[in-house]
């Protein structure tokens, strides 16, 4: 696009593939008859790359992040991740962050963080060494004893976003994350996921709304298409990093997020 030409690339792009969706579609079988979800999804998400989705309500973008985590099963095409297919749910190669924190209430902050470890028989001492690093990552360094009803949530995201982490896996799949917070500490929390982001050099898939959240932490965003979803544009944003507040009052900023918005308006009317 001509009007990026003047803007500085982001960082170097990695060659090897994280996540590779070939031709995955999904058809529920509902009370109704057949709900067909995806249609000929094909993706392709970098190593280290922080990639976003957005498209419609109901375009089908939780069930797509749903089968990248093997947490549901398509109903055709294939999921690889680092080369090898998706079966099943596996938290050393994805890890997944939800719209609601969904943590445990009778545990806390720690214990939360730590759960994964312990449904798979870590060590005692390595899972306290891991959830208490990931609690310092996100920022909650003394608050491992609270309970999450004694957390704002801004903080109770951080804790889940810690567990999604905790086993270190190469990729992060976020489902509307922050949707349930007021703007400020969901602006505030866009800006500490990219600092956790590069700190970790994870590999990101991340669902949003909002259209101004996706051009801020994007390197390319993904539109969807109403229901049948398919990716319907693809589009770099070719923004420095780190990326600042005052990006967001940019020409440029501007105009890649009025791209994204004709494509949803255009294609949902
Ligand atoms: N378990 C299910 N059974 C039947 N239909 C479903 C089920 N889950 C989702 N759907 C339908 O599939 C479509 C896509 O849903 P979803 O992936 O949640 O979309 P999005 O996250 O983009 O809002 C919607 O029309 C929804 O009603
Ligand atoms: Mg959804």
């Amino acid at each position: 696009m001509q009007y990026m030409a003047d803007v500085k690339s982001p960082r170097p792009q990695s060659r090897a593939a994280a996540i590779e969706v070939t031709g995955l579609s999904h058809i529920y079988e509902g009370r109704d008859g057949q709900v067909p979800a995806l249609q000929e999804v094909s993706l392709t998400v970098g190593a280290g790359r922080f990639v976003v989705i957005v498209g419609p309500s109901g375009c089908g973008k939780t069930s797509l992040l749903m089968m990248m985590a093997g947490l549901r099963h398509q109903s055709s095409g294939t999921i690889l991740c680092a080369g090898k297919p998706i079966t099943g749910p596996d938290p050393n190669r994805v890890g997944v962050v939800f719209q609601e924190a969904s943590l445990f209430p009778w545990l806390t902050a720690l214990d939360n963080i730590e759960f994964p470890l312990s449904i798979r028989h870590a060590p005692r001492e390595e899972r306290r060494r891991r959830a208490d690093a990931m609690l310092n990552l996100v920022g909650l360094k003394g608050f491992g004893t609270r309970y999450p009803h004694e957390l704002s949530g801004g903080m109770k995201q951080r804790v889940s976003i810690a567990r999604g982490l905790v086993q270190d896996p190469p990729v992060l799949l976020m489902d509307e994350p922050f949707a349930a917070l007021d703007e400020q500490t969901r602006m505030t929390m866009g800006h500490e996921l990219l600092r956790i982001w590069d700190e970790t050099a994870k590999t990101v898939v991340f669902v949003t709304h909002s259209l101004t959240e996706a051009v801020y932490l994007a390197d390319e965003v993904l539109v969807m298409s109403a229901r049948p979803g398919r990716i319907i544009d693809r589009i770099d944003i070719a923004l420095a990093r780190p990326r600042t507040y005052e990006m967001m009052a940019t020409d440029v900023f501007g105009r890649l997020r009025e791209r994204i918005w004709q494509q949803i308006r255009r294609r949902s009317d």
